[in-house]
């Protein structure tokens, strides 16, 4: 029974933080990597044009080609087991992390056992300290050969992805919860319908092969891990968005219909039957008004996007249609000076919290990320951490956000206002 007054969590709650290979590793050779080279200088330049006056003011980085360079990332590659300690000692049951398909076959049927043998301490690391590892097998960046094949545009992946998956499923059998894809509509939409990420193209049919390749791929991969492992849950990182109709008026409650069945419930539907468990990325609340955005804005991250708390329990509360435990696999902010993030993960908390007692069937709650990392095609200037990351020294130093949020996991409540 859940205490209403306390708001107390349910038994057993996952708590933590997340993170992705490109993202945090350092070093690594992929697409991304490649793609970053070539673009450098273009995307410091087009910073001037891209981000507001207050944005550049405070991030003078962006204009700096360094920034985008994912070059040695935060170096968790080298450092998993200290930041393992440092999300230990913040009271987190629970870790996602993803494993780099380019390191695992950098040559296409060629599998680098001692990667392998990497990830499987990885998880090791994770149980000793007794952390539930969320194992992301793709979170964006591609071997080059299998780039050069055509990547997701091809069919040819649905088979290669389906291999490498049996192949970690086999490698690392501690793993109970897998996320095949992170995100699939954000990748396809910003790589082949808005040509701002590796391959940059900007092609409907493209985007219509890339996507339904990618539903296959997750098919295939789910029924591969469970016949090796009946017991183990299967799922996505599926970035929904909270549509909200804007007074209510017909036209908007007909846009909000529309755009949620296109962003929020397509590809979800087409893997039915091939789902253990619904992971869900939240980032955004979008007002619809005649076909456009009219967000208040009161609060905004680093990024300027939006900051609403209500946001993540109205996407579970959809979300739970389809009768799926629900597992948070992202929410978070980019706050270099840590001003938001408390006030912004409580009171998001907080609505999660109604949610679940309404008997929203989530089951745990990732945070993004654990530590400050490389953001796409915006580089490092985004700070996303629970804990910030100098990229001179790669010293951590734990935010204040990070402790409150500690207590949260520690105790499995929120303090009652
Ligand atoms: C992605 C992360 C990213 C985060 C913040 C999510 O869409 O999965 O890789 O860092 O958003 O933009």
């Amino acid at each position: 029974m859940i205490n209403t007054k306390e708001k107390k969590f349910p038994d057993g709650f996952l708590w933590g933080a997340a993170t992705s290979a490109h993202q945090v590793e350092g070093n690594n050779q992929n697409d991304w990597s490649e793609w970053e080279k070539n673009n450098v200088e273009r995307l410091a330049r087009e910073a001037k044009i891209k981000y507001t006056p207050w944005q550049q003011e405070k991030f003078p980085e962006m204009f700096e080609p360094v920034n985008y360079i994912s070059g040695r990332a935060a170096d968790h590659y080298n450092r998993y087991e200290e930041d393992f300690d440092i999300a230990k000692s913040l009271g987190h049951n629970s870790h996602r992390f993803s494993i780099e398909w380019s390191r695992i076959e950098p040559e296409e049927g060629k599998f680098n056992e001692k990667e392998i043998e990497h990830y499987r301490q990885v998880v090791k690391a994770l149980r000793r300290r007794g952390m539930e590892p969320f194992v992301t097998l793709w979170h964006w960046p591609l071997p080059l050969w299998l780039a050069e094949h055509g990547g997701w545009e091809s069919k040819s992946i649905i088979g290669y992805f389906e291999r490498y998956a049996k192949k970690m499923a086999e490698a690392i059998p501690e793993v109970k919860f897998w996320i095949t894809l992170n995100e699939p509509e954000v990748y396809a939409s910003h790589s082949y319908l808005k040509g701002n990420w590796p391959p940059q193209k900007r092609n409907y049919l493209a985007y219509r092969h890339v996507i339904r390749n990618l539903v296959s791929a997750h098919k295939k991969a789910y029924t591969a891990i469970k016949l090796i492992h009946p017991d183990s849950k299967i799922g996505i990182a599926k970035h929904n968005i909270y549509f909200e109709a804007y007074r209510n008026r017909f036209i908007n409650k007909l846009l909000k219909k529309i755009a949620d069945m296109w962003w929020n419930e397509w590809f979800i539907k087409k893997i039915a039957g091939h789902q253990d468990v619904i992971g869900v990325n939240n980032y955004h609340h979008n007002i619809i008004n005649y076909g456009f955005y009219k967000n208040e804005n009161k609060r905004m991250s680093d990024m300027a996007w939006e900051l609403y708390p209500e946001s993540l329990a109205f996407v579970v509360r959809d979300l739970a249609k389809y009768k799926l435990p629900i597992y948070i696999a992202e929410h978070g902010l980019a706050d270099a000076d840590d001003s938001r993030r408390e006030w912004f993960l409580t009171e998001s908390l907080k609505h999660l919290h109604s949610a679940i007692e309404e008997g929203v069937p989530v089951k745990g709650y990732t945070h993004w990320s654990l530590l400050d990392n490389f953001e796409w095609d915006k580089g490092f200037w985004p700070r996303f951490g629970l804990v910030e990351v100098d990229y001179k020294t790669m010293e951590r130093r734990i935010r204040g956000s990070a402790y409150a949020y500690a207590k949260i996991c520690k105790s499995n409540k929120l303090e009652s206002r």
